[in-house]
C-alpha cells in the first residue's frame, strides 16, 4: 500500500498533487515516531455559571487539578492514536504538579525520558468552564520556559515521522527543535496561542493547524474560512482549519479545500479538544494516511475529548474513536 504512495518530503514540491496525497515518507511509516515539543502545564479547572466581564469577580465551583498543557495533552493524544512511536520533549519542575503530568504522559505510553526536570515551578493554567463547556485559560508558563532541544532530543526528532509544536514555549525552543528535523521529517505546527510567526518558522512548515480565530490572526484579515486558508496557503502547502462543532477546513494549495465534517456528541469540557484533533492528526500522518484521511480521525477523537472533564483524562481510545467512526 505504502508503495503506491508518492513520498512526502518536501511537501512543497508535492504543490501541484491532489490534496488526498500529502503522506509522509514510506521509509519512516514502518516504526513511525511522533515527537511533540511543546508545553506542560497543571490545569487548575473551576466550573463557573458564566464567564466573568474584566472587573467582575463571581463565585464558581470546586477547583480540580488535571495534567494539560498543549504539548502534553497532545502527545497524549497521539500516543492513544496506537500505532506510533510518541516522544514528548518539554521541561517540568521539580514538584508535585510535575510528578503529575509526568504519571500522566507515561500512563498513556508516552516516552517521557526527554523531558527535563528543571528548578522552576511547573507550568500552570488557570481554566474556567462554563455550563456549555466553553473555557477561558490563562497560562502562567513556569518551566515551559526552560525547554531544551539538546543532542538526544535533536536525534529523536530526526528519526520522527512528524515533529508535531505549538506556541506555549519560547519560539527559539521551536527553532531549534524544526532544524533539528530530517529532509524527511513533517513539520506540524498547531499555532496556539497565536502569535506573529517569523519567516523562518513559515518557511519550515509543512501543515499549519489553527482554528478561526488563530488563522483570522495569522492571515491578518477577517473572513470565511475559505478565505482565511486560502490567505495562508501563500505562506504554507498546507492548512487545517478548525471549526469546533462545523467540523474542519482542510486546504492545500493546489489541491484545493476539503470540508471534514464533525461529529455530535455532547459537549461537557471542549478543553483540551483541540489539542486531541492535532495529536491524532500528528499520529495517523505518521502512519501513513493522507491529510483528509487523518483529519477524519482525528474530528472524531477531537469530538470524543469534549465528552468528559479534564484534557489529558478526557483523549479518547483509538477503540472509541474507531467505533465513532464507523457508527457514522
Ligand atoms: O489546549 C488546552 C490546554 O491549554 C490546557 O490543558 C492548558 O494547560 C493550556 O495549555
Amino acid at each position: 500500500m505504502g508503495r503506491l504512495r508518492p513520498p512526502l518530503r518536501p511537501l512543497r514540491a508535492l504543490a501541484g498533487r491532489e490534496l488526498g496525497e500529502f503522506i509522509v515518507a514510506d521509509s519512516k511509516q514502518d516504526s513511525p515516531e511522533v515527537a511533540v515539543v511543546g508545553s506542560a502545564n497543571v490545569d487548575l479547572v473551576v466550573p463557573v455559571p458564566r464567564h466573568p466581564v474584566g472587573g467582575e469577580t463571581i463565585l464558581g465551583g470546586d477547583v480540580v487539578r488535571h495534567p494539560g498543557g498543549k504539548g502534553a495533552n497532545q502527545a497524549v493524544a497521539a500516543a492513544r492514536a496506537g500505532g506510533v512511536r510518541t516522544t514528548f520533549i518539554g521541561a517540568l519542575g521539580r514538584d508535585a504538579s510535575g510528578d503529575l503530568i509526568a504519571g500522566s504522559l507515561r500512563a498513556a505510553g508516552v516516552d517521557v525520558s526527554l523531558v527535563d526536570r528543571v528548578d522552576t515551578p511547573t507550568g500552570t493554567a488557570l481554566i474556567a468552564v462554563s455550563p456549555t463547556g466553553e473555557n477561558t485559560i490563562i497560562v502562567a508558563p513556569g518551566a515551559n520556559r526552560h525547554v531544551g532541544i539538546g543532542r538526544a532530543q535533536a536525534r529523536r526528532i530526526a528519526a520522527a515521522a512528524v515533529l508535531l509544536a505549538q506556541l506555549e514555549v519560547p519560539l527559539e525552543v521551536i527553532r531549534q527543535a524544526v532544524e533539528a528535523r530530517a529532509a524527511d521529517t513533517l513539520v506540524v505546527l498547531n499555532a496556539a496561542p497565536s502569535q506573529d510567526l517569523p519567516k523562518w518558522l513559515w518557511g519550515a512548515l509543512d501543515v499549519l493547524v489553527v482554528n478561526e480565530h488563530e488563522a483570522a490572526d495569522l492571515a491578518g484579515t477577517g473572513g470565511a474560512p475559505a478565505v482565511l486558508a486560502e490567505a495562508l496557503l501563500r505562506r504554507v502547502p498546507a492548512v487545517v482549519v478548525t471549526l469546533g462543532g462545523e467540523g474542519s477546513l482542510v486546504a492545500t494549495r493546489e489541491g484545493g479545500q476539503v470540508m471534514v465534517g464533525a461529529f455530535s456528541v455532547d459537549v461537557v469540557d471542549t478543553t483540551g479538544a483541540g489539542d486531541t484533533y492535532c495529536g491524532v492528526l500528528a499520529a495517523e500522518l505518521a502512519k501513513g494516511r493522507d491529510l483528509v484521511e487523518a483529519a477524519q480521525v482525528a474530528a472524531a477523537a477531537g469530538a470524543l475529548a469534549t465528552t468528559a472533564a479534564g484534557a489529558q483524562e478526557a483523549v479518547p481510545t483509538a477503540a472509541d474513536v474507531t467505533g465513532l467512526v464507523s457508527a457514522r
